[in-house]
């Protein structure tokens, strides 16, 4: 295998409210961190963006981001070869970040919260990729339907999309294993059985690898 460079982003973002409160949510970067390792193993130079504390691979360049538009200056800094997007980044973050902390007694009757769209990072990065680049998005949905699943891989513009639902048991936030369908430019869609992250990780790697050498020369 040729040595590539790969971007893999991770975790859930965390949008601030107060200097003490967030809106965040389940992801717990497990996936995308076994990707980078695995990646890593594999002699690929990597660049992780990641919310997540966890360990990773020593050859892991690690850049630990909390809130949406920090991932995305972070990646907006690197131009890789791959672009694995597994990180679950906020659609939407509060308006206003209260320089204080929101006190109960001033807000008796309760508290609006008014949010706005957040950038979509992996749209950014396919608007701007390079003739060769691979991009592989990730879709955590309640609600597999490939019909949708279809049409979001096409917005996005990614070579291979990655779903998973998230109520299945076994898949999706704070599990050990996966249970992913691969949804491919052609409209195939490849559900794989149960497995552990690791080995998700390896099969999208290995699928990564086809797609580059089907679209020629990386340089
Ligand atoms: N993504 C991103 N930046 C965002 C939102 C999403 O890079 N601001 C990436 C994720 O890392 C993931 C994919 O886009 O690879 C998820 O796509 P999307 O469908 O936009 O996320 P959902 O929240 O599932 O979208 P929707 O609300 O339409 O279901």
């Amino acid at each position: 295998e040729e040595p590539l460079e790969i971007l893999v982003t991770a975790g859930g973002t965390r949008e601030p409210l107060d200097p003490v409160r967030y809106l965040g949510n389940r992801s717990t970067g497990k996936m995308g961190h076994a990707i980078a390792d695995e990646a890593a193993r594999r002699g690929h130079s990597v660049v992780l963006v990641t919310t997540s504390g966890l360990q990773t691979h020593p050859a892991v360049e690690v850049v630990r981001v909390e809130t949406a538009m920090e991932m995305r200056e972070a990646v907006d800094g690197v131009s890789p070869d791959v672009a694995v997007m597994t990180a679950a980044v906020a659609d939407f973050r509060p308006r206003q970040q209260a320089p204080a902390k929101i006190k109960k007694g001033e807000h008796q009757e309760g508290l609006r919260l008014e949010l706005e769209r957040t950038e979509d990072i992996l749209t950014e990065l396919a608007g701007q990729r390079a003739p060769h680049q691979v991009l592989v998005g990730f879709a955590a949905e309640t609600n597999a339907d490939l019909a949708q699943a279809r049409a979001k891989r096409a917005a996005k513009g990614v070579d291979l999309l990655v779903l998973n639902d998230v109520l299945e048991p076994g898949a999706g936030f704070e599990s050990e294993t996966n249970r992913v369908t691969l949804l491919h430019r052609s409209g195939q869609a490849e559900p794989l059985p149960l497995m552990s992250k690791e080995a998700v990780a390896h099969q999208i790697l290995d699928r990564v690898v086809q797609l580059l050498a089907t679209s020629g020369p990386t340089s």
